[in-house]
């Protein structure tokens, strides 16, 4: 039907017989070059509308029946159709750029300590997944889904930045983690020197840089404010903390995996109690009044307050449970 009233009309017959009688004949009024455009144009420009409204509403039955109907395969042994992956790769490498854009690498990323600090760090934490040169991911990095690729070369598709920035947020939807809540900002940098090195390294080269680091850790965030002097985790005179940051960093300490929480993106969890409402509570797990710096003495070491609680000392540093307590506070 759409395709029968497309067909060219006869110039002098209305456009639109019966539904907008006169208005086709004022716009054509004045010339033959008008007319021409207000009776063939006009119902082609409606039909191509008419036409994208039916296509849309069809794609998304279409995707209501994929979603609802569990059509899409979702295990990690059925990888993502090629053009899939193809399109979701470059849609990750220009939202890095983009994001990367503005990074400047600090100096001295080529310093033998630092170089040391990254190596020590990389074998820790990336190991695992992206394996290093001649060694193999462990089952973790070989059953996932986008493999973790081998960073062997990853300094020839990335700048410095954007190996940053890619270490620090991570990567969402790929299992790729943020490490700027676990590894202070100099290690996080000294692992981009180590990506930078790692093109030019033989196996053999790597196991000799390894091999007197032996028994050297990455330091955690925690431990590096630990050594810095972090203020102490009682009293009432702390600074604000940043809401804001605390939010993030509700789910960056895993909080969303046993919390509801409002306002942070996360399923429908009750291991520990809702935390809405936050600012009226009156007690802390039944345990502590509910005050700011209590919060935060919890929120760093329930363990401690209760031993028994099945809610984990999660590492959160001061700074972390600080903006935390500012977000929680701002729920009424
Ligand atoms: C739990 C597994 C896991 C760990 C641990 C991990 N990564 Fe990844 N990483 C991934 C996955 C998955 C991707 C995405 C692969 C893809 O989509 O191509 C990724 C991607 C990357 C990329 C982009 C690579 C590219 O060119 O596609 C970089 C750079 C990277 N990771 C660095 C690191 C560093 C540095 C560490 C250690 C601090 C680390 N990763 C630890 C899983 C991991
Ligand atoms: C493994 C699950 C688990 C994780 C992860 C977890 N919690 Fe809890 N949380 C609990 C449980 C269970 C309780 C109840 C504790 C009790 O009453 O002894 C609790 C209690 C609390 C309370 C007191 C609630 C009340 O009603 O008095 C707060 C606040 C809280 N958690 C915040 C957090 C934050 C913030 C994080 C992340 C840093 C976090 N929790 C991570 C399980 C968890």
């Amino acid at each position: 039907m759409l395709v029968a009233s497309c067909r060219p009309r006869d110039l002098h017959q209305e456009p639109f017989p019966g539904i907008v009688p006169r208005a086709s004949y004022l716009l054509a009024g004045a010339t033959g070059t008008a007319r021409a455009f207000a009776t063939s144009a006009q119902p082609m420009w409606k039909h191509a509308l008419l036409t994208t409204a039916i296509l849309a509403v069809i794609a998304t039955l279409a995707g209501v029946v994929v979603v609802y109907g569990g059509l899409y395969g979702m295990s990690s042994t059925s990888p993502h159709l090629q053009p899939v992956f193809t399109v979701l790769e470059k849609a990750m490498h220009a939202s890095v750029q983009l994001r990367a854009r503005d990074i400047q690498a600090p100096p001295g990323l080529d310093d033998p300590a630092t170089l040391q600090s990254g190596a020590v760090c990389f074998r820790q934490h990336c190991v695992q997944c992206h394996g290093g040169p001649g060694v193999a991911p462990d089952a973790i990095g070989k059953g996932m889904q986008p493999i973790p690729g081998s960073l062997v070369s990853a300094a020839r598709d990335w700048t410095p930045g954007e190996l940053y920035w890619i270490t620090r947020h991570g990567l969402k939807m790929t299992g790729m983690p943020a490490w700027e809540f676990r590894l202070a900002d100099q290690d996080l940098w000294a692992l981009v020197g180590f990506l930078q090195r790692l093109p030019l390294m033989s196996p053999a080269a790597y196991a000799t840089v390894l091999a007197p680091l032996r028994d050297r850790q990455c330091p955690s965030l925690e431990e590096v404010k630990t050594r810095n002097g972090s203020p102490p985790a009682s009293g009432t005179d702390y600074p604000k903390g940043d809401a804001e940051q605390g939010r993030i960093a509700l789910s960056q300490y895993a909080c969303t995996s046993c919390h509801v929480i409002p306002g942070v993106t996360g399923g429908d969890i009750h291991v520990g109690p809702p935390l809405n409402g936050w600012a009226r509570r009156q007690w802390i797990a039944g345990e502590l009044p509910n005050t700011r710096a209590n919060l935060i003495a919890w929120l760093r070491h329930p363990q401690r307050i209760d031993p028994l609680t099945a809610m984990p000392d999660l590492g959160v540093t001061q700074q972390h449970a600080e903006n935390m307590a500012a977000y929680l506070g701002s729920l009424n």
